[in-house]
């Protein structure tokens, strides 16, 4: 049994450990998770760049990735506290915006500012429970390779765009995008697709 293995199947070990990684009731993780412990469980690419003016909410028992000449801008918050996040090669996580894992983006991404990508719900089924104390869902977000998503945009969980895809400002993407489309509004529809024996970007 593994090392990890044995502090899950542990609940009062699991319970010490995660103090130790993250105080009561916080999102960001102790320092010493910061400056010690993530290095050796987090991938940062070659050429890589995190700015410094970041709060990236990093804990060791999930993934964060960061591809080669990939960069996160000044004042995003990324947090893989209940998902793994993956960023591809090459992609740019523009000023001010929010990764929440599970979440996976592609190669070749633009993210431009302010965007909201959570893979994280909250359950508000019981009506007498406050939100916070009910429990947290989370399905994953993909974002495939060469999309551009333009400023403003919320993508929620469980949503799927597919490769070299426009979201427009203000998007809030709630169902799956396809391939090659320029998708609008809030919700958000796709109303422009790449023809490719036409060779151009026709309308839906
Ligand atoms: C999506 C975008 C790139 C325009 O793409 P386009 O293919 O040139 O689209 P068009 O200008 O031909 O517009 C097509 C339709 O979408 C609508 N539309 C365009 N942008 C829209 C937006 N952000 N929200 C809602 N509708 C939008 C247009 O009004 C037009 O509607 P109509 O056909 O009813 O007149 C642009 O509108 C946009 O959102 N740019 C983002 C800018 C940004 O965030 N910059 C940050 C720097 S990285």
């Amino acid at each position: 049994m593994s090392i990890a293995q044995k502090i899950k199947s542990n609940p009062q070990l699991k319970k010490f450990v995660h103090r130790m990684l993250i105080p009561k009731g916080e999102a960001r993780p102790r320092l010493w998770v910061k400056l010690f412990l993530n290095r050796f469980f987090h991938f940062k690419g070659k050429g890589a760049k995190v700015c410094r003016r970041t709060r990236m909410d990093l804990l060791p028992f999930n993934n964060f990735h960061l591809g080669n000449y990939s960069k996160i801008e000044d004042f995003c918050t990324v947090n893989n506290g209940v998902g793994d996040v993956f960023i591809g090669d090459y992609t740019l996580i523009g000023i001010g915006n929010v990764i929440i894992g599970p979440a996976h983006i592609g190669n070749n991404v633009i993210l431009a500012q302010n965007i909201v990508i959570s893979g994280l719900n909250h359950e508000y089924k019981d009506p007498e429970v406050p939100i916070h104390l009910q429990p947290i869902n989370t399905a994953p977000i993909s974002i495939g390779d060469d999309c551009w998503i333009a400023a403003n945009a919320v993508i929620t969980a469980g949503v799927s765009i597919g490769k070299h895809c426009v979201i427009a400002a203000g998007a809030v993407v709630t169902k799956n995008i396809p391939d090659y489309c320029v998708a609008v509004g809030n919700p958000a529809k796709a109303i422009k697709q790449y023809d490719s024996t036409k060779k151009e970007w026709v309308r839906l």
